[in-house]
């Protein structure tokens, strides 16, 4: 793809969206951080409906919270064409996970519009509600709802504090009941859902390549696991004889290593937190929670990794004299694009004459929900050196446009292309 002055002027008006957005954040935490339920994040989402309304789309915000913006097409009775992504960013964040699929499709609103072309479908941008994981161990909460795939159970999960699901909702201003009354489904039939978005990890940056067509997306494992041992003097009470309940988590956190190195395909296994009830530094520990993440597009993998860790992490607490209580939650199954949307963006990025490669997504995306309700597929750009979910998280505003210009050609296309089954 030759760079036009259209493409430099493309990569800086998204540098400029990318850099006004990134200033909403909380500014007592580190990086770009705009968790869900914060004040930062409502303000930046009362920027986000203004940006929708100057791109010239009809906004409204759903039950859930999801604002979405419409572009009417030619025939109002064609099921939409939707796309998309989020504007939260995790604690310590980022400026450009999630931000570049909600800005890219504001700017290809525009290529539209500035290229006179009119699409047969309604086209319908949304910034989907709260998408990182959150204290409550759910992700996607909005494109969740929209698949109403949120349940009441789902708003009775506290965070830290005690504080559920569905008091943080009415704190922000939503109504939890109307969350679980937003499935999609009820009311439109969709065409397709498209999402654009930042690899986040160092796959198309290694080979030199401006885009990824995505195949699938990881399926995610979370458990929280306590650790119940014996109180007791840590002056006196010796080695031998302890029920120490950090030692057992401890080899825990390493059976959780263990079991991600020992993946097949892409796969991996985290643990994120490991906190213990004893305030004393002179107590052995009796109490301590962990909390993990395993992660994988291998599915046959990923149903066995409970009772291989359960059995793994048994064992070694019970040498300790430990005893452990498992609590497993699926964050979401492995989900795969759908062949006709993934070969529709491949057709156009090879027109386009920008090369691709097929790449897995090791992170979930809010498509995974909406691949309930349409055909799906997401498109990818480098991360450089990967990295992502930190304050360094970085892509070139070209490389952004480039994004937007496969995002915006491949939205045409699909207007026009006969897709069946769902991903
Ligand atoms: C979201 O970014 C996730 O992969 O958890
Ligand atoms: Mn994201
Ligand atoms: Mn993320």
């Amino acid at each position: 793809m030759h760079t036009s002055s259209h493409t430099i002027e493309a990569a800086e008006r998204l540098g400029a969206g990318i850099t006004e957005i990134s200033d909403y954040r909380e500014a007592s935490r580190p990086g770009w951080t705009r968790d869900v339920f914060s004040e930062a994040y409502r303000e930046s989402r009362q920027w986000t409906v203004h940006r929708m309304k100057d791109a010239g789309l009809e906004v409204h915000t759903d039950g859930a919270g999801n604002i979405v913006g419409r572009l009417p097409g030619t025939n109002p009775n064609a099921p939409a064409l939707v796309t998309g992504s989020h504007t939260d960013t995790v604690d310590g964040g980022g400026r450009f996970d999630g931000i570049v699929g909600v800005l890219g499709a504001l700017d290809a609103v525009r290529q539209l519009r500035e290229g006179g072309t009119s699409l047969t479908r309604d086209l319908l941008v949304v910034d989907f509600f709260g998408e990182e994981s959150n204290p409550y161990g759910l992700s996607c909460l909005g494109s969740r709802a929209a698949a109403g795939e949120l349940t009441a159970q789902d708003l009775d999960r506290t965070d830290y504090r005690g504080v559920t699901l569905g008091e943080s909702y009415s704190r922000f201003g939503l109504d939890p009941a109307a969350t679980l009354n937003s499935h999609w489904a009820r009311r439109t039939g969709l065409h397709a859902f498209l999402e654009l978005h930042i690899e986040q990890g160092p796959t198309l940056e290694q080979r030199g390549l401006p885009l990824g067509i995505v195949t699938g997306i990881a399926g995610i494992q979370r458990l929280l696991a306590v650790f119940t041992g014996s109180p007791d003097h840590a002056g006196t009470r010796p080695m031998t004889d302890r029920a120490d309940a950090m030692v057992a988590a401890a080899e825990a956190v390493l059976a959780v290593r263990r079991e991600g190195c020992g993946a097949p395909t892409h796969g991996v296994a985290t643990t994120t937190r490991l906190e213990s009830e004893s305030r004393s530094p002179n107590v052995v520990p009796s109490l301590v929670r962990m909390t993990s993440e395993v992660r994988s597009v291998d599915a046959d993998w990923l149903s066995g990794v409970k009772g291989r860790l359960a059995q793994e992490i048994l064992g070694q607490a019970s040498h300790h004299g430990v005893d452990v209580d498992f609590t497993w939650s699926t964050d979401n199954e492995v989900v795969h694009t759908h062949p006709g949307v993934h070969d529709t963006a491949a057709r156009v990025a090879d027109t386009l004459g920008v090369p691709w490669m097929p790449v897995p997504s090791g992170a979930t995306h809010d498509a995974v929900h909406m691949a309930t309700l349409a055909p799906m597929g997401m498109i990818f750009i480098p991360s450089k050196a990967g990295k992502s979910h930190c304050p360094e998280e970085w892509t070139d505003f070209a490389d952004v446009a480039t994004g937007v210009t496969a995002l915006t050609q491949t939205l045409i296309a699909l207007d026009q292309t006969t897709l069946t089954g769902h991903s």
